[in-house]
């Protein structure tokens, strides 16, 4: 039997206990060996728990203990998750996790000295949470040159575009209902603000291109500026606002990396993916296309992520699993001022015509979207291609000619 220890008993280590004790034999059987639960780390009480012999509060009971050869790390946060990740990697367990800020802020450095101890430093759990994308991206796929990798990657907010786009509920409505469905957290902030889409790109660009790509580099926007009236908009230009992390690797092999809401076309194949689902598309130069899709978050389908990277531990103890990046800088990531997209603008002008007309001369071939109910205040229009800062000093040219631009969205190419 080889011995494992979870640290953290929210909802994601409880499920990890879950799956480990009623699938213990069938994971026995395909891992050749049995799993044990020797220890559950948590500073809090569980008086109703059937695995009372397994609580502790103290973490030296993990570390000293040499019979633990396997840690689930679902604690959450980077401290004090770090430090206990790396000194159990340091006295020769492998650790998993899905931990996605602590992976995308020390994903490098721990991975680093789980290579330096022999052991594993696996978070297959902390991206799409039931669904596979790190193993299929570092193995599967692993003869492709990534050319882009794009998807939803928060259900949280693809719920609530959901229900502002199926049932015009607004925004407000929207999070609190997800907050009341146990979706959103109390402070929703990680999600709506987009840092957990930007963490959860973060990790895959590293994988994808071998070097560490930091989240402060990244260019992260969140849903809390979306409104109905630019739903209504998509709508007519033929698609949907969609919150999507997207990393290309451009010519000259900086990264165009970003998380932003964008219009996605209806033919897209991320288009659909609704709810609180998740899918994530991969565009390999042999493979083409390859679409990840399903739960992206919940107790049981990140367990048994999670559950997977422990099996996959014990039947590499004393092996390397080749799961490897590089430290990196900000000088990987192409300055956002620099990145080119078409944009979907929204206006408040006095006269429509004359806001329109100065629209064409200081946007590149911008085309006026018509929607149901607009006010005769408002003006909204497409246009090609432009960089960021082109946008931005056509925007400020507008605002000084007396029209407030109002919305300002990524138009995707997906
Ligand atoms: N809050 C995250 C989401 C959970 O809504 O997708 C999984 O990372």
């Amino acid at each position: 039997m080889v011995q494992s220890a979870v640290m953290g008993y929210g909802v994601v280590g409880s499920g990890v206990v879950e799956v480990l004790t009623e699938h213990k034999d069938s994971i026995a059987r395909r891992t050749k060996e049995e799993i044990g639960i020797k220890y559950i780390l948590d500073i809090r009480d569980f008086p109703d728990s059937p695995f009372q012999d397994k609580f502790t509060k103290s973490f030296e009971d993990i570390l000293n203990d040499d019979e633990v050869k396997v840690v689930a790390e679902v604690m959450g946060g980077v401290h004090p998750a770090y430090e206990f990740t790396k000194q159990c990697l340091e006295r020769g367990k492998s650790v998993v996790t899905s931990n996605k800020e602590l992976v995308a802020t020390k994903g490098a450095e721990l991975l680093k000295i789980a290579k330096k101890n022999n052991v594993n430093y696996l978070f297959e759990a902390s991206v799409g949470g039931g669904i596979p994308i790190i193993r299929p991206l570092s193995q599967c796929l692993a003869a492709n040159d990534v050319i882009e990798i794009a998807g939803i990657l928060n259900g949280t907010t693809n719920f609530i575009l959901t229900k502002m786009i199926r049932e015009s509920m607004s925004f407000e409505d929207a999070l609190k209902m997800a907050q009341n469905l146990g979706y959103a957290e109390k402070d929703p902030t990680a999600d709506i603000e987009g840092y957990d889409a930007g963490r959860k790109i973060c990790i895959l660009a590293s994988l994808a291109y071998g070097k560490h790509v930091y989240p402060q580099y990244v260019h992260t926007q969140g849903i809390t500026k979306i409104t109905l009236e630019d739903v209504a908009y998509a709508a007519s230009w033929g698609g949907v606002i969609k919150l999507i992390g997207q990393v290309k690797k451009l010519e000259d092999d900086t990264l165009d990396i970003t998380v932003e809401p964008m219009f996605i076309e209806k033919s897209s194949q991320i288009a659909s993916v609704d709810d609180v689902f998740n899918g994530i598309l991969v565009r390999g130069d042999s493979t083409g296309d390859v679409v990840f899709y399903g739960k992206g978050a919940g107790k049981l389908p990140t367990a048994s992520a999670v559950v997977a990277d422990i099996i996959d531990c014990v039947k590499h103890l004393n092996k390397r699993k080749y799961l490897d990046w590089a430290d990196g800088d900000e000088t990987i990531v192409k300055p956002y001022s620099e990145t080119k997209y078409p944009v979907y603008i929204r206006v408040e002008v006095e006269d429509k015509q004359n806001a329109f007309n100065k629209a064409l001369e200081l946007f590149s071939n911008a085309r006026a979207l018509v929607r149901a109910n607009a006010g005769e205040n408002e003006l909204a229009f497409v246009t090609d291609e432009m960089t960021v800062s082109q946008q931005e000093k056509s925007v400020k040219a507008f605002e000084e000619s007396g029209y407030k631009v109002l919305s300002k969205i990524r138009i995707s190419d997906l």
